[in-house]
């Protein structure tokens, strides 16, 4: 499969969830290929930001609105006419849906048929729904799940992305069947990457304890998930766009995950944190009750594999080395574009 980024230059993008920790970094990778990146969504979730670190609102159109919020959605969606759609707005944190299962619903299920419902009245060729591993039913098997596997999420956010696969499934068959419109869904594990402020992710909580010189708080050490760098999952959702865009045959359900070699136990991924970051840090296991989050998650890629000819560019150690670098670029007050820039190409160049 030939596939490179300089597809994107000139092309109309449309990106839901500009502000977040992957929009980010999906904004900087299209602007790069020249890309013209109309972003909606919401303020950046977290403070700092990404988004606001890095300065995104340099490389795109950037609208802040509700994707509850129909009306705005549409206007600023048919100000951009995108040929290509990717959807990442989401309420994306299990503990928080618990908190909020309403919302995460609302934002997460209707906020998929609000921007499947502007995608029906354009000229869109190419849609692609962000979804997450966890949208299987989780059997707590060793093996990989596979892409037709039932779909039913334990908690509220993994349910509510459960359901906004649904719903993508059935507007491709109902709205979409003759081909004029390309959909797919990526289903993408754990990312880290430098930049990621989030609450409750466990590269985040090593970052923010080694800031303040403290030892890492671990909640569950010995769960099993498939982590990878960010812009493995980024990388693979422009493929499927860009190569659906040229032919829908390409279109379907994908999952994107590391090898087995890089499903990482928490605790591991922290002990290869720690030797990366120096400065004689640890970590401390303290389980704390929390609510009911699946024990053992892996995918089964071969699909993408099989399709694309697609494999992970990076394994755990580099995509650790990474973030480390992004952070201390970061915390000592450098160019983190710069950086992002480097760590962008530098991820393109091993991948050829
Ligand atoms: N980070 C991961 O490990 C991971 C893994 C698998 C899937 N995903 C999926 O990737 C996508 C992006 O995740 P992220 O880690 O960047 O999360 P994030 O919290 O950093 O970003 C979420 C984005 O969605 C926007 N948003 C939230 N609610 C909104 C609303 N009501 N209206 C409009 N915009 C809203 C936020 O403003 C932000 O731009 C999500 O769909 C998430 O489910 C993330």
């Amino acid at each position: 499969m030939n596939f490179d980024l300089s597809f994107y230059k000139g092309r109309k993008v449309f990106v839901t969830g500009h502000t977040g920790f992957k929009g980010s970094w999906l904004c900087k990778m299209l602007a790069n290929a020249g890309a013209i990146v109309t972003g909606y969504s919401l303020d950046p979730p977290t403070n700092p930001s990404l988004f606001e670190i890095a300065g995104i609102e340099q490389d795109v159109h950037s609208v802040i609105g509700d994707i509850r919020d129909y009306p705005a959605l549409k206007a600023a969606f048919d100000n951009a006419q995108p040929e290509i759609v990717l959807h990442l707005a989401a309420q994306p944190i299990v503990r928080d849906s618990y908190k909020d299962p309403a919302y995460t619903y609302e934002t997460n299920v209707m906020g998929t048929v609000n921007i499947l419902e502007c995608v029906r009245s354009s000229c869109v060729r190419s849609f692609l729904n962000v979804t997450t591993d966890k949208v299987y039913l989780n059997k707590e098997w060793a093996w990989g799940y596979r892409e037709n596997e039932e779909l039913d999420g334990y908690d509220p956010y993994s349910n509510s992305k459960s359901c906004s696969e649904l719903v993508t499934h059935s507007y491709k068959n109902s709205f979409f069947a003759d081909g004029h419109v390309a959909i797919s869904t990526a289903r993408a594990g754990n990312v880290i990457g430098g930049g990621d402020f989030a609450n409750d992710r466990i590269i985040p909580d090593c970052i923010r304890a080694a800031m303040k010189h403290e030892d890492i708080i671990v909640r569950n050490p010995f769960s099993t998930r498939p982590y990878q760098h960010v812009l493995e999952p980024l990388y693979a959702y422009l493929m499927i766009a860009a190569t659906q865009y040229e032919d829908g045959k390409y279109a379907g359900y994908y999952n994107v995950g590391p090898d087995d070699v890089d499903c990482f136990q928490t605790g591991a991924l922290v002990d290869l944190f720690v030797s990366k970051w120096g400065d004689g840090m640890k970590w401390v296991n303290r389980y704390d009750g929390g609510p009911h989050e699946a024990n053992f998650l892996k995918l089964d890629c071969s699909k993408l594999k099989a399709t694309f000819g697609w494999k992970p560019h990076w394994n755990l150690d580099t995509a650790i080395e990474m973030v480390v670098e992004w952070s201390k670029c970061w915390a000592d007050g450098g160019d983190v574009r710069a950086c992002m820039d480097r760590e962008i190409e530098a991820f393109l160049k091993d991948g050829e």
